[in-house]
């Protein structure tokens, strides 16, 4: 007999939810006893667990957020706060710990595992920034959300005549910005891993609209030098030699809110069944994410101590497809 938590730690995602029921559906398949830890790290530190049961994770694979909350904490940094976690989970009774998060909570995973808990992390952020996962819960709905608004700005851009920017999360990585930008035809992609300036995308869209476009779009990723705020500001200061304005669209949270798409359902449940199953045989201390579509585990050590790479021939190919 096995006790399991599980804890939603960093940013929300959507299809946080479906992972949080394939650990309990399948923790509980196994015989375990399942709990939740509520508020990510936090509640780890203030006790603050409940039990799961299969009809609690009833109702909830289609809902974005997660219904244990999620929280930052930075008390989780320090070796007194981790060792207040371990401390109310062995209160509980528990054996281990699923951690389902992106960056920050792995690297929180990895602390604590390297302090003898047995931990298994779930890749789940949509930053899509983590290695050991070639796509993470909740990137691809995040980018159906910014598609969708993309598609709608081009329409108010054609009919005015005007350009837009519209800037997209991702920490400091640029792989919604890319996504956003390819499939949402922008005329120019800023992302932080390729820096740019301002000048430069005025120049992409003059040439847009001398081309004979009715409009111009260029997606910013919220970590690029030359976001929103930068562009708007020197199109602002530099509008009369410029001789057009770029309206600002920052999408900020709305992108983590929105309900899980399939894709990030099916991925979820693959890997927190994936995680389950990892612990039943006795294995830790990784993170379950997909590679070449096969749900792969990849050691913590791995996933905190090595960057995930960007395909910048994307970018190239989006300048093409632009003309
Ligand atoms: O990591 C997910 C993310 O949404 C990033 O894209 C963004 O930079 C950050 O979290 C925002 O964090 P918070 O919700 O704490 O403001």
């Amino acid at each position: 007999m096995k006790r399991v938590a599980v804890v939603t730690s960093g940013g929300d995602a959507p299809g946080m939810n479906a992972a949080i029921r394939a650990v309990v559906r399948t923790g509980l398949h196994k015989g375990w006893d399942v709990f939740g830890i509520r508020q990510g790290y936090i509640g780890l530190i203030n006790d603050n667990v409940i039990p799961l049961g299969a009809r609690d994770v009833g109702g909830i694979i289609h809902q974005g957020g997660t219904i244990l909350g999620s929280g930052r904490c930075p008390e989780f940094e320090t070796e007194d706060g981790r060792l207040k976690a371990i401390r109310t989970l062995s209160q509980h009774a528990i054996d281990a710990l699923v951690v389902i998060g992106g960056n920050g909570s792995q690297a929180g995973a990895y602390a604590l595992s390297t302090m003898g808990y047995p931990v298994i992390g779930v890749a789940s952020t949509i930053d899509n920034d983590l290695y050991g996962s070639e796509i993470t819960i909740g990137a691809d709905t995040a980018l159906g959300v910014a598609i969708e608004a993309i598609d709608r700005l081009k329409v108010t851009a054609s009919s005015h005549e005007r350009a837009f920017v519209v800037e997209v999360m991702g920490r400091d990585c640029g792989y919604l910005a890319l996504m956003a930008g390819i499939a949402g035809g922008a005329d120019a992609i800023v992302i932080p891993e390729v820096e740019t300036d301002p000048e430069s995308v005025a120049t992409v869209i003059r040439a847009a609209y001398s081309r004979g476009k009715r409009h111009a779009l260029v997606v910013a990723a919220e970590g690029a030098r030359c976001n929103a705020q930068r562009m708007s500001l020197y199109f602002q200061e530099h509008k009369q030699r410029l001789g057009f304005e770029l309206r600002v669209t920052i999408l900020g949270h709305v992108q983590r809110g929105g309900a899980p798409g399939a894709f990030d359902r099916l991925l979820a449940t693959r890997l927190g069944a994936a995680a389950t199953e990892h612990l039943a045989k006795g294995e830790h201390g990784i993170l379950v994410g997909l590679i070449k579509d096969e749900v792969t585990a990849t050691s913590l050590e791995d996933v905190v101590s090595s960057k995930k790479q960007l395909d910048l021939r994307l970018l190239e190919l989006a300048r093409v497809l632009a003309e």
